[in-house]
């Protein structure tokens, strides 16, 4: 920005002394004229007038004419490029870039708008592309839940179903509402912590407590999958958000459950740390690869298709947001075949 108004305090510089010049030859010609028509018209006041005049709408008809042109070349060239611009923008052609009149380092102002007007243009571009991922994903995801609801209930209409038929038809169908109810839930959650239109609710949390809440809803999962739980937790207390640690926890944990087969381990170790806690969610399940591990935190992504069924690829982006606003960071350790340790480190937030 330095190199920028440097450049910019010489533009200027450079126009006040064009415009000095062109003042101080004009009044020079000015009065030489006078000088050579007063001697040559010795006493007839009226002549020299007359030529006077004559010389100054002359001298000043140039200087018009140098004026329009120079408007011309420095401010109404760009500025029709930067409308013709803008007015593209507003349209929605987010395609339209610039070239500076000037080399970078040379910029003057009118550059500079240009190249900010190209950086909101790629950026809006960028938006626009990641709206129509978004849409198509969300299209996808609510497609397979209704398209189970239509085929269900058009069964469940069958008079010749037995009642068994139709309690597991309905549970089905019960299943694919709640998959819906669930992804736009996390829809939802997302777009607001993506806004930061949620206000976050500092309180003292106990990380026993929460830990061992979240642990308890899945106990029936852990007895149903024979999961050995491995659970060390240090008794500790932080100001941090209860409902956003519960989502972390119960994300980490459904994952780890879902993605171990039965009869392996989990384990969840927590303990203090010198500015907050340290919590870590290990499993000896199916693991992550380092391709797919580029990509877990991403908005819909799952790697491991055969549970695509379970989820929607929004529970890690939505633990990554989570934590940003938090104040934190969440670390994987995978091997592929021999499990994962998810680890998050929180800062306790001094009021
Ligand atoms: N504990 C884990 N073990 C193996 N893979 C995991 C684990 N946790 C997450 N993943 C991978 O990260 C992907 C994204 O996780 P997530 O955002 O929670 O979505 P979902 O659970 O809906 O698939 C999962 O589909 C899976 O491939
Ligand atoms: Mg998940």
């Amino acid at each position: 920005m330095s190199g920028h108004n440097k450049n910019k305090k010489l533009y200027n510089l450079l126009g006040y002394i064009i415009f000095f010049i062109t003042f101080a030859v004009i009044i020079t010609i000015s009065i030489a004229v006078f000088v050579a028509v007063n001697r040559e018209f010795q006493g007839n006041s009226t002549a020299l007038a007359i030529i006077m005049i004559l010389t100054i709408l002359f001298l000043a008809g140039v200087c018009t004419l140098i004026d329009y042109f120079r408007r011309k070349i420095t401010i109404q060239n760009p500025v029709n490029k930067i409308l013709d611009a803008t007015e593209r923008l507003a349209e929605g052609d987010f395609s339209v870039r610039l070239d500076t009149d000037h080399a970078y380092g040379k910029y003057n102002d009118y550059d500079l708008i240009m190249e900010n007007i190209n950086v909101v243009a790629r950026e809006l571009g960028k938006s626009e592309i990641l709206k129509s991922d978004f849409i198509s994903n969300v299209s996808h995801e609510i497609k397979t839940p209704i398209a189970i609801i239509q085929n269900y209930t058009t069964l469940l209409q069958s008079k010749h179903i037995s009642e068994e038929e139709r309690n597991g038809y309905a549970k089905i169908v019960l299943e694919a509402s709640k998959r819906l109810n669930n992804l736009v839930t996390n829809i939802l959650k997302l777009n607001k912590l993506e806004n930061q239109s949620i206000t976050t609710e500092w309180e003292k949390v106990n990380i026993v407590s929460v830990l061992e809440e979240c642990i308890i809803s899945f106990e029936d999962i852990l007895e149903e999958k024979e999961l050995e739980l491995n659970v060390d937790i240090d008794d500790c207390e932080i100001i941090s958000s209860k409902t956003y640690l519960e989502l972390i926890f119960n994300n980490l944990i459904s994952n780890a459950i879902k993605f171990t087969d039965n009869g392996g381990k989990i384990s969840i170790l927590s303990k203090a740390t010198a500015d907050g806690v340290e919590v870590s969610v290990s499993d000896t399940g199916c693991g992550i690869s380092k391709d797919a591990g580029a990509h877990i935190f991403d908005k819909f992504y799952q790697g491991d298709t055969s549970h695509s069924g379970e989820g929607n690829g929004l529970g890690l982006s939505l633990v990554k947001k989570v934590i940003d606003v938090l104040g934190g960071t969440i670390n994987v350790q995978s091997e592929v075949g021999v499990g994962s340790t998810f680890t998050i480190r929180l800062k306790g937030r001094n009021e």
